[in-house]
């Protein structure tokens, strides 16, 4: 893609600060964190009426309960007991029909409306006024977003172009997956950015990321980069003539011969999808994963890998395509993690008042700028605001 074309975005020095600065992070958390559409799970978890898992956002202190309803919907709430603020529910998932309080049972049913409460006579509140507090949820290509504040738009609307691209990839069909958790010391962006540029490629992964370079493309830069609102979708390039490993063309033949016969191989296999504002997944149908970075603070974070499977694996073939994708996924994940987090410690050292990106590295200015847009916005916001009375005596006065 051309450098030109990319000029837009900006050329200037990018503030190190928003990469380690724990007031920054600060910002972050509500402008960025409580203000969008995230990625938490996927619809095949939820195959029943019944079903939930259980969801931990740590760096809003927020627990949410997402079930699926008696009537098949699929629903996020606080996963807090209205009566005196317990977590309901502790497993990380399973079937249940309702949903009892250890506390004092209070219980409540899939769609979060309290169904019973011992003594119920003596509160001074109705059934009524006691549903969990319920979360906005939405779900495009199988997967699940939820929205902690009052969306302005729908997911889809938010989504504009890429939910219909979002419709074609693998995961849209998936009935099961394989995860990868892993914990980093480094800011979610720094790690997030690792994952949106080629530029290091032929450094970091000489072999394993040999297929996506050649002569013709030394850093493997991506053929095509798209951008919507805070979203941006990049193309990766094919090169014409690759060299894997045996057991790399052995097995990542057979995945996409099984995505062909599942249906699972769609228009997108050189597709990068990145939604704002953690949260990526690549269209290919022999290693269709997706991976969200998840703050916990300005300098940690959690990284959830998937790959999205279609049917069982009920062969040993199959069985053996899958293991292979998850295992290549995870040694391209552990080449990277030592460069990530030796960025972080000479960030935190507060040594740079600047980082630079240079022209393909586009996705991560991208990146920077929409955080950096709503947190200005947000400060304006907050400075705006009429300050909140400080005492009971003065707000009743
Ligand atoms: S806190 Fe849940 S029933 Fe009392
Ligand atoms: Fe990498």
């Amino acid at each position: 893609m051309s450098d030109d074309s990319l000029a837009w975005l900006g050329t200037a020095p990018i503030p190190a600060a928003p990469y380690h600065d724990p007031a920054w992070f600060d910002l972050e958390r509500e402008a960025v964190f409580r203000r969008s559409w995230l990625q938490l799970g996927h619809v095949c978890e939820l195959p029943d009426s019944g079903s939930f898992i259980r969801r931990e956002i740590e760096a809003l202190n927020v627990s949410l309960l997402i079930v699926r309803g008696r009537d098949g919907e699929i629903r996020a709430f606080h996963n807090v007991c209205t009566h005196r603020g317990t977590q309901l529910v502790e497993e990380e998932s399973g079937r249940c029909g309702t949903f009892s309080c250890p506390y004092h049972r209070w219980s409540f049913g899939t769609d979060g409306a309290l169904l019973a409460a011992p003594d119920f006579d003596r509160f001074f509140v109705d059934k009524a006024d006691c549903a969990l507090p319920r979360v906005a949820l939405d779900i495009c290509g199988g997967l699940i977003f939820v929205h902690l504040g009052t969306p302005d738009k729908g997911l889809r609307d938010d989504l504009g172009p890429y939910a219909t691209m979002l419709d074609g990839f693998p995961a849209a069909q998936a009935t099961t997956f394989s995860e990868y958790v892993y914990e980093i010391d480094a800011n979610w962006k720094l790690t997030y950015d690792n994952f949106q540029e080629n530029y290091h490629l032929r450094f970091i992964h000489p072999r394993s990321g040999a297929p996506a370079v050649g002569e013709d493309n030394p850093f493997g830069y991506p053929v095509k980069m798209g951008f919507h609102g805070p979203h941006r979708t990049q193309t990766i390039w094919t090169n014409p003539d690759p060299a894997p490993k045996p057991v790399q063309a052995q097995s990542f033949g057979r995945a996409a011969r099984f995505a062909m016969a599942d249906g699972t191989a769609g228009p997108h296999s050189r597709d990068y999808l990145a939604l704002f504002p953690n949260f990526f997944i690549l269209g290919s149908p022999a290693q269709p994963f997706s991976h969200t970075v998840w703050p916990i603070d300005a300098r940690r974070s959690r990284g959830v890998i998937r790959l999205y499977w279609k049917g069982k694996d009920d062969c040993a073939s199959r069985r053996y395509a899958r293991e292979y994708a998850m295992a290549s996924a995870r040694d391209i994940h552990a080449e990277d993690r030592d460069v990530i987090e030796a960025g972080q410690r000479g960030l935190n050292s507060g040594a740079l008042k600047h980082i630079h990106f240079q022209a393909q590295e586009a996705l991560c200015r991208h990146l920077f700028n929409a955080v950096d847009e709503r947190v200005q916005a947000y400060r304006a916001e907050r400075a705006s605001a009429t300050p909140p009375p400080v005492s009971r005596a003065e707000a009743m006065a």
